[in-house]
């Protein structure tokens, strides 16, 4: 493992962090999709810190996502917002994957609040609707407490439980804020494979009789991550097309973007709520 990329590695990131951009009390991590003006009322967007700044391994790029991290403030208090994610299917290690949410657990993070794009595995659920998760399916081949995290953290068992993995609470709070916001929200569990080749229709109908909602191929690493630091943990999906074999043509990614941009403006408005009522 890249060595600064360790337990001891990534408490000497959070040290730096610390000197350098002054957070006073990180209040959570909001890993969002790339390209959401974000607006939360009472905070204050005061710096963007590139993420090839803070983490210690090289960076790699796709069309639509971008890399950083805003620092939003309020006084003393601080909130992370990240500006695209890490994905396995990148060819990033899970340790890599999850480093951004370890760094704001070292830094004191209580909750860890995501969104991203996925397929829907449930044909009653029209592109466009928000699923809040409820539950997981980790069918990634990976998790990002394989090595010597446990221990070394000490903030978490080595086992840790999943069967709470996301908040009641903050999930009944976003049914209530997403209705009022204008989505059509359902509840749902997601299904997390590797990508980055879109499913098969085969595939699409294991994932669904596995109880399955939404396919996607990110967010899982970082969840287990949060909840083995202890953080709430609150995922939000937006479903952006009919999973494969559901409808009559091909998949594409610009599909994927496309539908992101439609929702960008009532998932930036919940996400700014939600912020507002968490605190
Ligand atoms: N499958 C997997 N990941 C996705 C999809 C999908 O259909 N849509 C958006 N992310």
């Amino acid at each position: 493992m890249n060595d600064r990329l360790t337990p001891e590695g990534l408490k000497a990131r959070a040290e730096d962090f610390r000197t350098h951009h002054r957070p006073g009390n990180v209040r959570g991590l909001l890993v969002a999709g790339s390209g959401l003006k974000l607006q939360i009322p009472g905070w204050e967007a005061a710096e963007t810190v590139e993420m090839a700044d803070l983490m210690p391994f090289p960076m790699h790029h796709l069309e639509g996502h971008s890399h950083t991290i805003t620092l939003w403030r309020r006084g003393d208090e601080t909130l992370m917002v990240m500006n695209g994610r890490f994905h396995l299917y990148q060819g990033y290690s899970a340790a890599e994957v999850v480093a951004p949410v370890r760094l704001a657990g070292l830094l004191g993070a209580e909750f860890m609040l995501a969104t991203n794009a996925t397929g829907a595995l449930d044909p009653e659920i029209p592109p466009g609707s928000l699923v809040v998760i409820r539950d997981h399916l980790n069918l990634q081949g990976a998790n990002p407490l394989v090595g010597p995290w446990a221990a070394a953290l000490a903030q978490g068992p080595q086992f840790p439980d999943m069967s709470e993995a996301y908040s009641p609470r903050l999930r009944e709070l976003a049914m209530r804020l997403a209705e009022e916001a204008g989505f059509t929200v359902f509840e749902g569990v997601y299904a997390a494979v590797l990508g980055p080749s879109f499913e098969t229709p085969a595939e699409v109908r294991m994932l669904a009789a596995l109880g399955g909602t939404v396919v996607g191929m990110s967010t899982v690493p970082e969840v287990i991550a949060a909840r083995h630091m202890g953080l709430d943990v609150l995922v939000l999906s937006l479903a952006s097309n009919p999973a494969a074999g559901l409808v009559d043509r091909p998949l594409s990614h610009e599909e994927v973007l496309e539908e992101g941009r439609k929702a960008a403006g009532r998932l930036t408005t919940l996400l700014g709520r939600l912020a507002e009522t968490m605190f």
